[in-house]
Protein backbone atom coordinates (compact mmCIF):
# COMPACT_ATOMS: atom_id res chain seq x y z
CA UNK A 1 0.00 0.00 0.00
CA UNK A 2 1.32 3.45 -0.87
CA UNK A 3 0.46 6.38 1.24
CA UNK A 4 -2.50 8.35 -0.44
CA UNK A 5 -4.44 11.24 0.44
CA UNK A 6 -7.91 13.14 -0.60
CA UNK A 7 -9.62 16.16 -0.47
CA UNK A 8 -9.12 20.12 -1.57
CA UNK A 9 -5.71 21.69 -2.35
CA UNK A 10 -2.34 19.96 -3.24
CA UNK A 11 -1.58 16.71 -1.58
CA UNK A 12 2.13 15.46 -0.94
CA UNK A 13 3.19 12.08 -2.44
CA UNK A 14 2.64 11.29 1.47
CA UNK A 15 -0.30 11.77 1.20
CA UNK A 16 -0.64 14.89 3.14
CA UNK A 17 -2.63 17.65 2.46
CA UNK A 18 -1.37 21.19 2.41
CA UNK A 19 -3.94 22.59 3.39
CA UNK A 20 -4.45 20.67 6.39
CA UNK A 21 -1.28 21.25 7.78
CA UNK A 22 -1.17 25.04 7.69
CA UNK A 23 -4.56 24.95 9.68
CA UNK A 24 -2.43 22.55 12.80
CA UNK A 25 -1.10 24.96 15.21
CA UNK A 26 2.25 23.97 17.02
CA UNK A 27 1.66 21.41 20.05
CA UNK A 28 4.84 19.98 22.53
CA UNK A 29 7.39 20.21 19.85
CA UNK A 30 9.29 23.18 20.25
CA UNK A 31 9.39 22.42 24.04
CA UNK A 32 11.35 19.21 23.30
CA UNK A 33 13.65 20.44 21.31
CA UNK A 34 14.41 23.57 23.51
CA UNK A 35 14.99 20.53 26.13
CA UNK A 36 17.69 18.74 24.04
CA UNK A 37 19.26 21.53 21.69
CA UNK A 38 21.86 24.73 23.27
CA UNK A 39 20.16 28.36 23.32
CA UNK A 40 19.62 29.83 19.83
CA UNK A 41 21.33 25.88 18.41
CA UNK A 42 21.29 24.91 15.13
CA UNK A 43 17.88 22.73 13.90
CA UNK A 44 17.45 20.12 10.87
CA UNK A 45 13.53 19.70 10.93
CA UNK A 46 13.56 16.97 8.44
CA UNK A 47 9.46 16.52 7.21
CA UNK A 48 8.97 20.24 7.54
CA UNK A 49 5.68 20.49 5.72
CA UNK A 50 3.89 23.82 5.83
CA UNK A 51 6.51 25.44 9.03
CA UNK A 52 4.55 24.04 11.91
CA UNK A 53 6.80 23.82 13.81
CA UNK A 54 9.46 25.56 12.01
CA UNK A 55 8.28 29.04 12.27
CA UNK A 56 7.58 27.74 16.21
CA UNK A 57 11.42 27.14 16.76
CA UNK A 58 12.42 30.13 14.77
CA UNK A 59 10.36 31.95 17.55
CA UNK A 60 12.49 30.53 19.78
CA UNK A 61 15.36 31.62 18.90
CA UNK A 62 16.54 28.47 17.16
CA UNK A 63 18.37 28.34 13.94
CA UNK A 64 16.20 25.66 11.44
CA UNK A 65 16.87 24.57 8.09
CA UNK A 66 13.79 23.25 7.14
CA UNK A 67 13.62 20.04 4.57
CA UNK A 68 10.81 18.78 2.47
CA UNK A 69 10.13 16.63 -0.53
CA UNK A 70 6.78 18.85 -1.74
CA UNK A 71 7.24 22.51 -2.92
CA UNK A 72 3.86 23.21 -2.24
CA UNK A 73 4.68 22.29 1.24
CA UNK A 74 7.52 24.32 1.75
CA UNK A 75 6.50 27.07 -0.04
CA UNK A 76 4.52 28.55 3.43
CA UNK A 77 7.44 28.36 5.06
CA UNK A 78 8.52 31.54 5.93
CA UNK A 79 12.48 33.46 7.06
CA UNK A 80 14.66 29.76 7.34
CA UNK A 81 16.33 27.97 4.57
CA UNK A 82 14.06 25.37 3.00
CA UNK A 83 15.82 22.35 1.13
CA UNK A 84 13.29 20.50 -1.52
CA UNK A 85 14.39 16.94 -1.20
CA UNK A 86 13.79 13.69 0.24
CA UNK A 87 15.14 12.57 3.38
CA UNK A 88 16.69 9.56 2.35
CA UNK A 89 19.43 11.03 -0.87
CA UNK A 90 20.12 14.40 2.08
CA UNK A 91 23.33 15.67 2.10
CA UNK A 92 24.28 19.12 3.03
CA UNK A 93 28.00 18.33 3.96
CA UNK A 94 27.06 20.02 7.51
CA UNK A 95 25.79 19.38 10.91
CA UNK A 96 23.55 20.99 13.49
CA UNK A 97 23.40 20.53 17.32
CA UNK A 98 19.74 18.50 16.31
CA UNK A 99 18.38 16.83 14.01
CA UNK A 100 14.33 16.19 14.02
CA UNK A 101 12.47 13.48 12.61
CA UNK A 102 8.85 13.42 12.97
CA UNK A 103 5.42 12.74 12.21
CA UNK A 104 6.47 8.73 12.62
CA UNK A 105 8.37 8.76 9.13
CA UNK A 106 9.89 5.90 10.97
CA UNK A 107 7.55 3.76 11.08
CA UNK A 108 7.97 3.22 7.58
CA UNK A 109 6.99 -0.56 6.38
CA UNK A 110 9.89 -0.56 4.23
CA UNK A 111 13.07 -1.26 6.20
CA UNK A 112 15.36 -0.48 3.97
CA UNK A 113 14.04 3.76 3.39
CA UNK A 114 13.92 3.37 8.14
CA UNK A 115 17.69 3.13 7.73
CA UNK A 116 18.36 5.53 5.16
CA UNK A 117 16.05 8.24 7.34
CA UNK A 118 18.02 7.41 10.12
CA UNK A 119 21.45 6.97 8.28
CA UNK A 120 20.44 10.71 6.90
CA UNK A 121 19.65 11.96 10.68
CA UNK A 122 23.05 10.27 11.99
CA UNK A 123 25.10 12.18 9.01
CA UNK A 124 23.77 15.89 10.04
CA UNK A 125 23.82 15.70 13.74
CA UNK A 126 26.96 16.83 15.24
CA UNK A 127 28.97 14.62 17.55
CA UNK A 128 27.28 14.95 20.86
CA UNK A 129 24.18 16.22 19.77
CA UNK A 130 20.82 14.83 19.18
CA UNK A 131 18.40 13.35 17.16
CA UNK A 132 14.81 13.46 18.05
CA UNK A 133 12.58 11.34 16.32
CA UNK A 134 8.58 11.18 17.00
CA UNK A 135 7.93 7.09 16.76
CA UNK A 136 4.52 5.39 17.22
CA UNK A 137 5.19 2.79 19.78
CA UNK A 138 4.37 -0.87 19.80
CA UNK A 139 1.52 -0.32 22.80
CA UNK A 140 0.20 2.60 20.45
CA UNK A 141 -0.70 0.43 17.57
CA UNK A 142 -2.18 -2.02 19.86
CA UNK A 143 -4.28 0.53 21.01
CA UNK A 144 -5.48 1.82 17.26
CA UNK A 145 -9.42 1.18 16.73
CA UNK A 146 -12.19 2.90 14.17
CA UNK A 147 -13.73 6.33 15.90
CA UNK A 148 -10.76 7.00 17.93
CA UNK A 149 -9.73 10.67 17.42
CA UNK A 150 -8.77 14.11 18.69
CA UNK A 151 -9.74 17.47 18.21
CA UNK A 152 -6.92 20.32 17.33
CA UNK A 153 -8.47 23.69 17.31
CA UNK A 154 -11.70 23.57 15.29
CA UNK A 155 -10.37 20.60 13.59
CA UNK A 156 -11.06 17.25 14.50
CA UNK A 157 -8.86 13.72 13.30
CA UNK A 158 -10.48 10.36 13.20
CA UNK A 159 -9.18 7.12 12.33
CA UNK A 160 -11.23 5.83 9.52
CA UNK A 161 -9.97 2.69 9.05
CA UNK A 162 -7.46 0.31 10.21
CA UNK A 163 -6.14 -3.38 9.84
CA UNK A 164 -3.60 -5.29 10.29
CA UNK A 165 -3.00 -7.09 6.95
CA UNK A 166 0.26 -9.29 8.31
CA UNK A 167 1.77 -9.21 11.30
CA UNK A 168 3.35 -5.73 12.38
CA UNK A 169 1.88 -4.46 9.76
CA UNK A 170 -0.90 -1.80 10.00
CA UNK A 171 -2.98 0.06 6.76
CA UNK A 172 -4.87 2.67 8.31
CA UNK A 173 -6.88 5.69 6.96
CA UNK A 174 -7.57 9.17 9.30
CA UNK A 175 -10.78 11.66 8.33
CA UNK A 176 -9.31 15.49 8.65
CA UNK A 177 -12.73 17.43 9.31
CA UNK A 178 -12.67 21.28 9.11
CA UNK A 179 -15.94 23.83 9.27
CA UNK A 180 -19.07 22.43 8.13
CA UNK A 181 -17.98 20.39 5.22
CA UNK A 182 -14.16 20.19 4.08
CA UNK A 183 -12.43 17.12 4.95
CA UNK A 184 -9.73 15.42 3.60
CA UNK A 185 -8.47 11.65 3.95
CA UNK A 186 -4.80 10.03 4.72
CA UNK A 187 -4.28 6.60 4.12
CA UNK A 188 -0.76 5.18 4.96
CA UNK A 189 0.94 2.07 6.07
CA UNK A 190 2.87 1.88 8.99
CA UNK A 191 5.39 -0.87 10.98
CA UNK A 192 4.65 -2.21 14.51
CA UNK A 193 8.34 -1.60 15.18
CA UNK A 194 9.66 -2.64 19.01
CA UNK A 195 11.76 -1.08 21.04
CA UNK A 196 14.61 -3.45 19.85
CA UNK A 197 13.69 -3.27 16.54
CA UNK A 198 14.09 0.60 16.80
CA UNK A 199 17.53 0.40 18.64
CA UNK A 200 18.93 -1.86 16.32
CA UNK A 201 18.33 0.07 13.28
CA UNK A 202 19.57 3.02 14.68
CA UNK A 203 22.84 1.24 15.91
CA UNK A 204 23.40 -0.07 12.92
CA UNK A 205 23.20 3.92 11.49
CA UNK A 206 26.05 4.84 14.22
CA UNK A 207 23.09 6.17 16.70
CA UNK A 208 22.21 5.30 20.39
CA UNK A 209 18.29 5.14 21.71
CA UNK A 210 19.31 7.13 24.95
CA UNK A 211 15.86 7.79 25.96
CA UNK A 212 11.93 8.59 25.42
CA UNK A 213 11.28 12.25 26.11
CA UNK A 214 7.74 12.07 27.43
CA UNK A 215 5.92 9.78 28.91
CA UNK A 216 3.76 8.33 26.14
CA UNK A 217 6.94 7.03 24.65
CA UNK A 218 6.24 8.96 21.27
CA UNK A 219 9.68 10.86 21.46
CA UNK A 220 13.06 9.12 21.34
CA UNK A 221 15.73 10.96 21.93
CA UNK A 222 19.43 9.33 20.20
CA UNK A 223 22.47 10.63 19.82
CA UNK A 224 25.82 9.55 18.42
CA UNK A 225 27.90 6.52 19.36
C1 LIG B 1 2.34 14.60 7.91
S1 LIG B 1 3.26 15.91 7.22
C2 LIG B 1 3.82 16.71 8.70
C3 LIG B 1 4.65 17.92 8.50
C4 LIG B 1 5.31 18.47 9.76
N1 LIG B 1 6.32 17.53 10.29
C5 LIG B 1 4.28 18.73 10.83
O1 LIG B 1 4.24 17.99 11.83
O2 LIG B 1 3.52 19.69 10.69
C6 LIG B 1 4.69 14.99 6.66
C7 LIG B 1 5.61 15.80 5.76
O3 LIG B 1 6.77 15.02 5.51
C8 LIG B 1 7.08 15.11 4.13
N2 LIG B 1 7.78 13.86 3.78
C9 LIG B 1 7.32 12.60 3.94
N3 LIG B 1 8.26 11.71 3.59
C10 LIG B 1 9.34 12.43 3.19
C11 LIG B 1 10.63 12.08 2.70
N4 LIG B 1 11.00 10.80 2.58
N5 LIG B 1 11.50 13.06 2.39
C12 LIG B 1 11.12 14.38 2.51
N6 LIG B 1 9.91 14.76 2.97
C13 LIG B 1 9.02 13.81 3.30
C14 LIG B 1 5.77 15.30 3.42
O4 LIG B 1 5.92 15.92 2.17
C15 LIG B 1 5.00 16.16 4.43
O5 LIG B 1 5.20 17.53 4.18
Amino acid sequence: MSNVGTGPGPITPDGSSVDFYSLLRPGAEPDLVAQVTPPGGSVLELGAGVGRVTHALVERGFEVVAVDESAEMLARVRGVETVLGRVESLRLDRRFDTVMLASQLVNTVDDRSRRELLGSCARHVKSGGSVLIQWMPPEAHDRWHVGMGREDGDVTITMAAVEQVSPGIFHATMRYGHGEDTVWTQSFASKRLTDDELAADLTAEGLRLDRFLTEDRTWVVATTI
